[in-house]
């Protein structure tokens, strides 16, 4: 049954009487036509089948004893017919021990009225057995209504999910698509401070590569003398080593700044990393008369991340210090400080600048710039890098001048997402 058929509906009930006594069969019909049933009446088996098949009634009145095939076998054809197997039979019969009855159940029967009739308790039997068949017709009705819900709800939850599904596919793609992108930004924008820093870089590389040469040629005079010092040379050569060290560690920094590497998700020390940004950025900001001071302890503040993009962090902070403090008369230093709160980790860069323009920046809006030259993508790939890494970008003015613009990373490991 389908819940979308008609919902079975209280009926009369059509009765089909079979009983092969002419008398009995008009007496019992009449009896219960007059109770407001429908009745069809059949004299034998055959013809009960045939009518039944015709026409399925509500239920059966079958008389057990019959000339050719008797009410038993009626009945075990009834139930091997898929149209008429829900039919109930009530068996009418003269025979009234319990071996009769128990034959009429196994045939199929569901109740048993012994002749004579009382004809107020045929009714009662009849009424029960139409009221049943009524109540299991409804609950196979609600039944079938209640698994079509199912299927229906089954169907919407797995549309549901191959919806979310999609949907996750797509913003999985669309994440990787923006951390591409967000490298290769942070690439150029290492790109651009690499050229800030260029002048002064190779000006600082200069005073190793001299004092290597200087070094050098004391070491070949001393050598042309006939006695030659070797404790002397020794110290020359020390020398020589150090600058060579000093040389090729500007360089490596260099390198690593202009590398398009794949971003490293790694433990770290931001006070170490501070700490090397300021070397870095100490020939230029000699070349400016800008001190840098360094606040950080010397026990290791650990973050996770990537040690070039934090950096590239660092850099982007300490040039717009650097640059904001290019007009103000007397301005003379920044101020780095790294310090654990919390359960974070907090890099701050303070200078005596010109402050911004108004209201400090919160949202890092890309090319929102007021140099000449600028692009104005520092501070938004700052952000985004910083955001990567699970942690957020602050700014202010100081209220004595200048301005303060850093960062805060969780402490330990980094929740972030790196780009890639
Ligand atoms: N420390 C600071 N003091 C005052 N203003 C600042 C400071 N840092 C940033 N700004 C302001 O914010 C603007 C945006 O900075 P951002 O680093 O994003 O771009 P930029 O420095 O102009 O260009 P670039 O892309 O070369 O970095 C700057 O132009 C400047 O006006
Ligand atoms: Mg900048």
């Amino acid at each position: 049954m389908r819940a979308d058929d008609a919902l079975p509906q209280s009926e009369s009930g059509d009765i089909l009487v079979v009983e092969d006594t002419p008398a009995s069969l008009r007496l019992l019909a009449s009896l219960l036509a007059k109770a407001g049933y429908r009745v069809r009446e059949a004299p034998d088996g055959e013809l009960a089948l045939w009518s039944a098949q015709a026409q399925p009634p509500d239920l059966i009145l079958l008389d057990v004893r019959m000339p050719g095939m008797d009410g038993y076998e009626v009945c075990r054809q009834l139930r091997r017919s898929p149209a008429l197997q829900d039919v109930p039979v009530i068996f009418l019969s003269a025979f009234n021990d319990t071996d009769d009855k128990l034959r009429g159940f196994e045939a199929g029967g569901v109740d048993y009225i012994a002749k004579p009739y009382d004809f107020l308790e045929v009714k009662a039997r009849v009424a029960a057995q139409l009221q049943l068949r009524q109540l299991r017709r409804l609950l196979a009705y609600q039944n079938a209504h209640l698994q079509q819900l199912v299927e229906a709800k089954a169907q919407q939850l797995l549309r549901s999910e191959l919806a979310l599904a999609a949907e996750k596919q797509q913003r999985d793609a669309a994440e990787r698509e923006s951390r591409l992108r967000l490298a290769e930004i942070a690439h150029l924008n290492r790109n651009a401070s690499a050229t800030v820093l260029c002048a002064s870089l190779i000006h600082e590389l200069n005073q190793p590569l001299a004092a290597i040469l200087s070094n050098a040629e004391a070491a070949e005079l001393l050598l042309a003398r006939p006695r030659p010092a070797l404790g002397e040379i020794a110290e020359i050569v020390g020398d020589i080593r150090r600058d060579n060290l000093r040389a090729s560690d500007l360089i490596q920094r260099m390198r690593t700044m202009l590398r398009k590497g794949e971003p490293v998700h790694a433990e770290l020390d931001l006070a170490r990393l501070v700490r090397q940004v300021a070397g870095l950025l100490a020939a230029e900001a000699r070349k400016r008369r800008i001190r840098i001071e360094v606040q950080a302890p010397d026990t290791p503040l650990a973050v996770c991340g990537d040690a070039v993009q934090l950096e590239q962090v660092l850099v982007n902070l300490v040039l717009n210090a650097m640059d904001a403090m290019q007009d103000s008369p007397g301005a003379a230093c920044i101020a780095i400080r790294a310090e654990r709160l919390h359960g974070e980790v907090q890099v701050r860069v303070s200078d005596q600048g010109c402050g911004f323009d108004g209201e400090a920046p919160t949202g890092f809006a890309s090319f929102a710039s007021t140099k000449p030259q600028g692009m104005g993508l520092g501070l938004s790939i700052s952000s985004a890098i910083v955001q990567a890494h699970g942690g957020r970008l602050t700014a202010s003015n100081n209220p004595e001048g200048g301005a303060t613009v850093g960062f805060l990373l969780p402490a330990g490991a980094a929740r972030g997402t790196l780009p890639a």
